[in-house]
């Protein structure tokens, strides 16, 4: 089924990649984000998700101008910070990105999908809520988001609705670079929990966003894919 498709967070990084292929697919694609983009292949909305004002304009706009058959929730912040450093305002922005604008849109989009008998949401978590120092904010908000969509899935399975969580571990976006630079200490600790000895592309999460995306993937629901690299694993020694 080709149908159309919402990705937040659509115009770098993951969610463009997420755009394209789902584009290649043939599907029609509405990205969010607060910049427009012009080579992006469908339209744009603008809104500054954090804002709840916004969000609601861009669920109505996008409702108002079709009905949605995917919704692919991306967007999303990572702040740093060692548990006695948490800011308020951090915790906030955690959870109205990863958390609260998940909720929104998907309440919004999932009703008219169970009504066609048709739908796919995949939220987009992370590695870091397996365990990962510095990201209480973060992996808190990814952790809510990943427990939601085993309940979403299981309320909208009956009506032709899969909802999947795809975790990626660290992926060379725009965001990536700019905290783990090429050569730095920090990349190189994080090169060194990497199994596979290397950064993912933003394209490899992409194919597996697509496939779960697919007609294909139809019996496929509440899972969490993790895609990264074999970080989640455990690395003990034997003993
Ligand atoms: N990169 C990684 O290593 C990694 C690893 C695991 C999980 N993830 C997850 O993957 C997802 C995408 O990450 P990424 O690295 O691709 O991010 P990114 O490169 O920073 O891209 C973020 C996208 O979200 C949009 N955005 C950010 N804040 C927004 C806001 N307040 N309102 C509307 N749009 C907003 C940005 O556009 P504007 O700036 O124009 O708004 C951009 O299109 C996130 O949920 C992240 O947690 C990433």
């Amino acid at each position: 089924m080709q149908g159309r498709f919402v990705v937040t967070g659509a115009t770098r990084g993951i969610g463009r990649a997420i755009s394209s292929r789902l584009a290649d697919a043939g599907h029609e694609v509405v990205g969010v984000a607060r910049r427009g983009d012009p080579t992006f292949p469908g339209a744009v909305v603008v809104p500054d998700l954090f804002v709840a004002a916004d969000r609601a304009a861009t669920i109505a706009e996008i409702g108002a101008a079709g009905p949605v058959d995917g919704l692919v929730n991306n967007a999303g912040i990572a702040r740093g910070a060692s548990l006695v450093d948490v800011r308020d305002d951090e915790l906030d922005e955690a959870f109205d990105l990863n958390v609260r604008t998940a909720v929104e849109f998907a309440r919004a989009f999932s009703g008219g999908m169970a009504e066609r008998g048709w739908g796919r949401i995949v939220n987009i978590s992370t590695v870091a809520t397996v365990g990962l120092a510095g990201r209480t904010t973060y992996a808190g908000a990814k952790a809510a988001l990943e427990a939601m969509t085993r309940v979403w899935a299981i309320e909208l399975a009956p009506h032709g609705v899969t909802v999947n969580t795809v975790s990626p571990g660290p992926t060379a976006t725009e965001m990536f670079e700019a905290v783990y630079p090429p050569g730095s200490a920090a990349r190189t600790e994080v090169l060194s929990s990497l199994p596979v000895g290397r950064i993912g592309r933003p394209e490899e999460i992409a194919a597996l966003v697509a496939f779960v995306c697919s007609d294909d993937a139809g019996y496929l629901t509440g899972q969490n894919l993790r895609i990264d690299g074999g970080r989640s694993l455990g690395r003990g020694v034997m003993g």
